[in-house]
């Protein structure tokens, strides 16, 4: 069996080797206040695409960048003034915010998943933010354990959940000691008004309301079922969307993976590369559906590994 990944003490010389594994594309896992994490650089959509491989999930959801401080939260987002005083109080710490991305806001459409918006945090222990610093670039974490698994509150639990480095896992995991929170952060999305709860968490919504009044909690993943709410937080083109597609019909726009002899408006991957698809998929969704198409047809992409997450979004957005 590979070896599993590599406990290292969190000092001053480890963080500086795990923020160039980041820097480099790579996976790593980090204490935080709430559990560990699984990090990326969340501005390369093929360092993000490798979390969800390495957590064999099959679906992609948007995920949350983490940051040191406020002024990098101001180089991706645009605060409302109603969010000033939730980041002033409970920043760092275990809320994550939902805002629009600024315009030229660089984190990929995959950490995204392709919204116009972004989730953030600041997280409330000094190793992590000391790392973050280091990294110099937003780093996307989920959870450190794989799909289905117990959120990890120790560095053993994400060596025991995650592939190795050979197999795709994170190349090491820095021990920030046991997480004290041991549930995942608060998110609250601040592009509406009120603010919606879309996860509790640490922060409470009492503590919220005492600072903002009434909040709406009605799409919240944990109380209510998925609801339309939900769903529209996830992006799909307008344009109609066809799936296995070998050919191209009058007035459509074919999206390739894998060598073909076929004329493909762009191509998720000419090697036929999952990685390299899943970075490309929503950005080139995007693309296509402003071509004015009527259709976009999608060719055949494995059931397999990262596969599955793509067939996942593709079978959403087809049935539209
Ligand atoms: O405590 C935590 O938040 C941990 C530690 C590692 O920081 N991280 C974590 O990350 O739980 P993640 O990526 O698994 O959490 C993503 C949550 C999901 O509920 C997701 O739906 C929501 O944040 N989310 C992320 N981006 C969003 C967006 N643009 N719009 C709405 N919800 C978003
Ligand atoms: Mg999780």
């Amino acid at each position: 069996m590979a070896s599993p990944a590599p406990i290292v003490p969190c000092n001053d010389r480890n963080i500086s080797i795990a923020a160039q594994i980041i820097r480099d594309g790579g996976l790593i896992g980090f204490g935080t206040e709430t559990v560990y994490g699984l990090g990326a650089d969340a501005t390369n959509g093929e360092a993000v695409a490798r979390i969800f491989a390495a957590k064999g999930r099959p679906s992609f959801n948007p995920l949350i960048s983490h940051v040191p401080n406020v002024d990098a939260v101001a180089a991706l987002a645009n605060i409302p003034t109603i969010a000033r005083d939730i980041a002033d109080k409970y920043w760092p710490g275990p809320l994550t915010l939902v805002f629009r991305k600024a315009s030229n806001c660089p984190i990929s459409d995959l950490t995204t998943a392709g919204l116009n918006t972004v989730a953030v945090r600041i997280p409330g222990r000094d190793a992590a933010r000391d790392l973050l610093d280091a990294c110099a670039v937003p780093v996307a974490a989920p959870s450190a354990n794989a799909s289905g698994a117990i959120s990890p509150t120790r560095a053993e639990h994400v060596s025991a959940s995650l592939p190795g480095p050979a197999d795709g896992g994170p190349k090491l995991i820095l021990d920030m000691g046991p997480s004290d929170v041991g549930l995942e952060s608060t998110v609250l999305d601040v592009t509406t008004s009120p603010p919606a709860l879309l996860r509790p968490g640490g922060i409470t919504i009492e503590d919220i309301e005492a600072l903002v009044g009434p909040i709406d909690i009605a799409g919240t993943d944990d109380i209510a079922p998925r609801s339309p709410g939900m769903m529209s937080r996830h992006y799909a083109p307008t344009t109609p969307l066809r799936m296995n597609a070998t050919s191209r019909n009058d007035g459509e726009v074919l999206l390739g993976f894998g060598p073909t002899s076929l004329h493909v408006e762009m191509t998720l991957s000419e090697s036929g590369d999952l990685i390299e698809a899943s970075a490309h998929l929503f950005e080139m969704l995007h693309h296509l559906d402003a071509m004015d198409a009527t259709g976009i047809a999608v060719m055949p992409i494995p059931d397999t590994g990262l596969g599955l997450a793509i067939n996942d979004r593709l079978r959403r957005a087809a049935t539209m």
